[in-house]
This record gives structure tokens, C-alpha cells and sequence, in this order.
């Protein structure tokens, strides 16, 4: 693990990108205890990184999340953009061919097997770059990025470190910029999903239900003040894309954070 974490540290981009030296990404305890069996083995990465695999899980709605999340961004733009955690399937290799042939695509995970799959997925490093960090402490300059994508993460996430988790990624993010979530969301009560789902978090996701008691902005600790906050429901409000829009300097800051549905 050690060898893996040095050789991905290689491709951690040279200053201004980050404020200080990275510091050494430990593994999570959550991540070590709760999800050891579907992101740190070998033989989970070989068995979970499918894209049909993934739309099953998600109940035949992967693509139509990933592309969700993909349409935030401008097709072929030369912006620089963060993915906050690795994810199986497609998504890293769909959202570089969205992005433009000058636009920067950085990708972050605290776990090595994850970088150096999505590096050999993405053909190696020539088309990304990967950071072994962990999404809590972000060390890259405040503003550094036009778009940080945030995928299926949170509700991995216990409370304290999902709130760090939205505040850096909101904190990276420029005035202007957009912080994209794209994760579950707590359905309506005639959704037969709901209890469905409610039982595979009993199971095996800790985390989740206390992450879709309440609205992404009502987990941030930052200062929201002026940020437009769209969220659109997806699959009778099963999943979520919930968008944070930082106030650019030209677009002029509303008083009070605007939440649309
Ligand atoms: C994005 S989430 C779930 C994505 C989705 N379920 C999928 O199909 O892959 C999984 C990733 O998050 C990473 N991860 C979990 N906690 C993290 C943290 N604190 N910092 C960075 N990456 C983290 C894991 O290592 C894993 O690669």
C-alpha cells in the first residue's frame, strides 16, 4: 500500500495547484470498517467496476445520473475540474471526453487501489491528474477549480467528515464555479424504493440514512450566504443532482441563499 500511495503521489501537479506539500492521506476508519469490501481489495475492484453493474445498483439509473452531472459542465470548455473520490463505472472517462482538449481534469481518492484503477482506466496520466487525498482536508488553493464534482460520495461518509467533505469542495470551487452533488436523496413516502433502499443501508451502508434526513446545505458548515442552490430529484426523489453556484464577482450576491427544487 505504501509503494502504491508513493508512485501516485508522483502525479500530484506541481505548485500553484496546492497550497502547501500534500500531507500524507490516512485511510479512513469508516472506510477500513464500513466499506473494506466494496473499494479496498483487489478482487472488489475487479468485481464491482462495471458500468451495467453500477446502473443495477443504482436501479438502471447510472447513466442518466452521470450524464445529469456531465450537462453542469460546458461541453468542451477549457476549465479546470476536480472529482472528489474515484467512481466505478465510466464516469471519470465520460466526463474527460466532455471536457475540452485544453480543460484539466483532477481526480481525488484516499484510498491508492481506486487512483491507479481509474488511472488504467483513463490509459494512464496523460489525460488526469491523481491525487491521493482525503476529500476532508483538500489541499489545493482556495478558487482553484471552475467545477468540482462530488459523485456517490456523502452518503459513504460519516456526519463530521461529510460536512468537511461539502465545505472543501465548496471552498476549492471559484466565485462563479460550480460545486456539483449528485448522490441519494430521501424519496417520497409512496416510492417503494424508499423502503427498499432503507433496508440496503440498514445492511450496508451506515452512513446513508442519516445523510438523507436532511439537505446538503443543511450539512455545510460553510458560510452560504449568496449561493444559488438548485436540486432536482431524480427516480421519485431517490437520487439527487444538487447544485451550489458560488456568486461571481460579476453576477452580483443575493442576500440570502436561494433554494429552488
Ligand atoms: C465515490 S464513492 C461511491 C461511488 C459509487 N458508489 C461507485 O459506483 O463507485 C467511492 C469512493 O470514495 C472514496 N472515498 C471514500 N472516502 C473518501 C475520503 N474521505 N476521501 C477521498 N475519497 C474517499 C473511496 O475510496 C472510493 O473510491
Amino acid at each position: 500500500m505504501h509503494g502504491d500511495a508513493a508512485r501516485v503521489r508522483d502525479d500530484v501537479l506541481p505548485e500553484p495547484v496546492q497550497t502547501e506539500a500534500p500531507r500524507p492521506a490516512e485511510m479512513p476508519d469508516y472506510l477500513e470498517h464500513a466499506y473494506w469490501w466494496a473499494y479496498l481489495r483487489p478482487g472488489a475492484v475487479r468485481f464491482f467496476d462495471r458500468p451495467w453493474l453500477v446502473n443495477l445498483i443504482l436501479y438502471g439509473n447510472y447513466f442518466r445520473l452521470r450524464d445529469a452531472a456531465l450537462a453542469e459542465l460546458p461541453k468542451g470548455a477549457s476549465q479546470k475540474t476536480l472529482q472528489v473520490a474515484c467512481v466505478y463505472g465510466d464516469f471519470t472517462e465520460q466526463l474527460r471526453a466532455h471536457l475540452g482538449p485544453d480543460a484539466t481534469l483532477d481526480v481525488v481518492d484516499v484510498a491508492p487501489i481506486q487512483l491507479e484503477n481509474t488511472r488504467r482506466k483513463m490509459g494512464g496520466s496523460g489525460s488526469a491528474a491523481f491525487h491521493l487525498q482525503d476529500s476532508a482536508r483538500l489541499s489545493f488553493a482556495p478558487a482553484h477549480f471552475d467545477n468540482v464534482i462530488v459523485f456517490f460520495l456523502l452518503h459513504e461518509q460519516p456526519d463530521a467528515v461529510r460536512r468537511a467533505t461539502i465545505d472543501e469542495a465548496l471552498r476549492v470551487t471559484r466565485p462563479g464555479g460550480k460545486t456539483i452533488f449528485v448522490d441519494y436523496h430521501r424519496p417520497s413516502r409512496w416510492n417503494p424504493f424508499r423502503y427498499f433502499a432503507g433496508l440496503v443501508f440498514w445492511l450496508l451502508e451506515p452512513f446513508a440514512s442519516d445523510f438523507w434526513a436532511r439537505d446538503i446545505s443543511a450539512q455545510a458548515d460553510a458560510d452560504l450566504h449568496g449561493f444559488e442552490i438548485k436540486k432536482q430529484r431524480y427516480f421519485g426523489g431517490l437520487y439527487q443532482k444538487t447544485v451550489f453556484s458560488r456568486p461571481g464577482p460579476k453576477q452580483g450576491a443575493p442576500t440570502s441563499p436561494h433554494r429552488s427544487c
